[in-house]
């Protein structure tokens, strides 16, 4: 018997998930594990530009992986010949190359696996492995959504979110500092967990989001950054009709201008640390991890958000 009355839980609209056919997984790189066993791949060929919790699921099962170069595009400089039980995987990177990922379904085939952490609106390709991450596009703990036509025969149970709340609990009440350590602790309690189905705290989360309205506002504040740093940025990645992207990213070789952003609190994350430990200086993914801003275009922000960070640029 279903529970009626007594005290409430959280008011949250509610509305229908964008991925709402989609396997509900509780993180990215879990929905990436979850590929590799059941299609028991051998070996992955993985962008040296990435982050480096992919690497998890590949350590835990003991598949080989070995890297690959992208260009100034971001598109793979050589591309690997697949062997039988070996798969690609690609980042649609910034949720801005959904056109080359389309290519490369045609090209690779279902072989191809799509990171589309990056990239929460683009379509799923059929018969084509993808996964997305929730907590990099919208304010939720974690969550991912996965689309295979290849099924684990397995009963995953349902994850708890609830106490991975603090950091945006906090970051509402008290201020976006106060709740960093929160959210630092939130990235590490992810690490080494188990697959596990989405909790229904994430799942409720994310059916009461806007997603049309998400979208247009991030394809708005793209667009007036692109007015004004597309002249000036290495990058040159257009914004599809289709695109959603996850920020504007701004590349320039100049030093200091990250610590000059968040200086002035706009928050940029390194797109990825460890890129700077797996390459070296002459690689096109060293300057790209060194060079490139990830500035903020999202949903929380506006017209002014967007003038305020041209004009400290
Ligand atoms: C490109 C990329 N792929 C995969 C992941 C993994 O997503 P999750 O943290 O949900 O496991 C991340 C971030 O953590 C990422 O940046």
């Amino acid at each position: 018997m279903k529970p009626i009355g007594g005290y409430f839980s959280l008011e949250l609209p509610m509305k229908e998930e964008l991925h709402k056919n989609a396997i509900r997984l509780n993180t990215g790189r879990n929905c990436l594990e979850y590929i590799l066993r059941a299609r028991q791949y051998r070996k992955v060929y993985i962008p040296y530009y990435t982050c480096e919790v992919i690497l998890e699921p590949f350590k835990k099962l003991g598949i080989q992986y070995e890297f690959y170069h992208v260009d100034v595009h971001l598109e793979i400089k050589d591309s690997p010949l697949l062997k039988e039980d070996e798969a690609l995987l690609y980042v649609n990177y910034y949720g801005l190359k959904q056109r080359y990922v389309e290519k490369l379904a045609e090209k690779v085939g279902k072989c191809l696996i799509v990171d589309n952490t990056q990239a929460f609106y683009a379509k799923p390709i059929p018969g084509i492995d993808t996964f997305y991450t929730c907590r990099k596009f919208f304010g939720v703990p974690d969550g991912a959504y996965l689309y295979t036509d290849k099924f684990l025969d397995e009963n995953f149970a349902i994850d708890q979110s609830f106490e991975r709340m603090a950091s945006l609990t906090k970051r509402i009440d008290i201020g976006a500092e106060a709740g960093y350590e929160d959210f630092q602790r939130l990235s590490k309690s992810l690490v080494g967990q188990p697959i596990r189905q989405m909790s229904t705290l994430t799942q409720r989360l994310m059916q009461s989001i806007d997603y049309k309205k998400v979208a247009e506002q991030r394809r708005a504040n793209y667009l007036q950054l692109q007015a004004v740093l597309d002249k000036s940025n290495i990058l040159c990645l257009p914004l599809e009709s289709d695109a959603v992207p996850m920020v504007y990213p701004y590349m320039v070789p100049v030093s200091g201008l990250r610590e000059k952003l968040i200086e002035n609190k706009i928050f940029v994350a390194r797109y990825w640390p460890n890129v700077l430990e797996w390459t070296t200086k002459e690689d096109m993914e060293f300057l790209l991890a060194c060079q490139v801003q990830p500035l903020p275009i999202d949903q929380r922000y506006n017209e002014e958000d967007m003038n305020a960070i041209c004009s400290l640029i």
